[in-house]
């Protein structure tokens, strides 16, 4: 298990227990992120998405190849059941096609162009399906922030689960969501994966603690006395989506425990400048 960015729980006993045994698999690359470990990692939101078109696997390779090991990505299913990385419920904003995500099936999806929109280059890029996204990663052994869209049917659950076997990320994925309901069906089905909630604003932390031990708020909800209490419940943090550079700095200050953005080959680029 490669080594977590090191946290100074200051509670007790217990909870310090809590942490060890919780710890989200979040990770800072080696050799490549070794020299960032003075400020919380990048998670890729939808990918590099400030350089590829969001959710592809281009956007998840450029993250990737670029030292980023944490991938935050969006699921919804198609009609057919198979859990699709996309961010909307219908393919009309980010593909050539219009409609519901979920009125279509999954090889209907694959005809799409998903990466024209984003420019020429990515002409041809198809909406990816999970497994496709999870494999990708696999030599890197990336962690999954991995954010349902829909609250899963049985079946769909079935698939999301089966989309995580034999690749051992079981360890290295945590089911987000806003929906608290979708997170309790994950949680029964497979008690062994970590979930999370996504937020619109603040929560205290026996709440969040009640969707699992990690935390999405937006950034703007976030600071320094508000991260110690989550801190000290065993909660990790990641601020969403932080853009600017005075914000990844003050996100540092605030002892987050990652932080999501649409640029993290460029946060690293920072992170290394201001490590070193
Ligand atoms: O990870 C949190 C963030 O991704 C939630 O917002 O709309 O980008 O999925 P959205
Ligand atoms: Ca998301």
């Amino acid at each position: 298990m490669p080594a977590l960015r090191s946290r100074a729980p200051a509670a007790a006993a217990g909870v310090l227990a809590v942490v060890l045994a919780g710890a989200l698999p979040v990770v800072s690359a080696a050799p490549a992120q070794a020299r960032t470990s003075c400020v919380p990692p990048p998670v890729a939101h939808r990918g590099a998405s400030a350089s590829a078109p969001e959710n592809t696997r281009p956007a998840f390779r450029k993250a990737l190849a670029g030292g980023v090991r944490n991938l935050e990505m969006d699921v919804h299913f198609s009609s057919d059941n198979v859990p699709v990385v996309i961010h909307d419920h219908t393919v009309t904003r980010t593909t050539n096609g219009t409609g519901a995500v979920a009125g279509l099936d999954v090889a209907a999806l694959r005809r799409l162009d998903a990466g024209s929109w984003f420019g020429k280059a990515y002409r041809g890029t198809r909406v990816p399906v999970l497994r496709e996204v999870l494999q990708d990663g696999k030599r890197y052994r990336a962690r999954y922030f991995v954010e349902l869209k829909v609250r899963p049917s049985p079946l769909q659950l079935q698939n999301l689960l089966a989309a995580f076997g034999g690749l051992d990320v079981a360890r290295r994925v945590v089911v987000t969501s806003f929906d608290a309901a979708a997170l309790a069906d994950v949680r029964t089905a497979a008690p062994h994966l970590r979930t999370a909630l996504v937020d619109t604003g603040f929560r205290p932390s026996a709440s969040v603690l009640e969707n699992g031990n990690a935390y999405l708020p937006p950034y703007r909800s976030v600071n320094a006395a508000r991260a110690r209490q989550w801190r000290s419940a065993g909660v990790e943090v990641f601020p969403w989506v932080v853009q600017r550079q005075r914000d990844w700095s003050r996100l540092a200050a605030d002892r987050v425990s990652g932080t999501i953005t649409d640029a993290p080959v460029k946060y690293l680029r920072w992170a290394r400048a201001r490590c070193s």
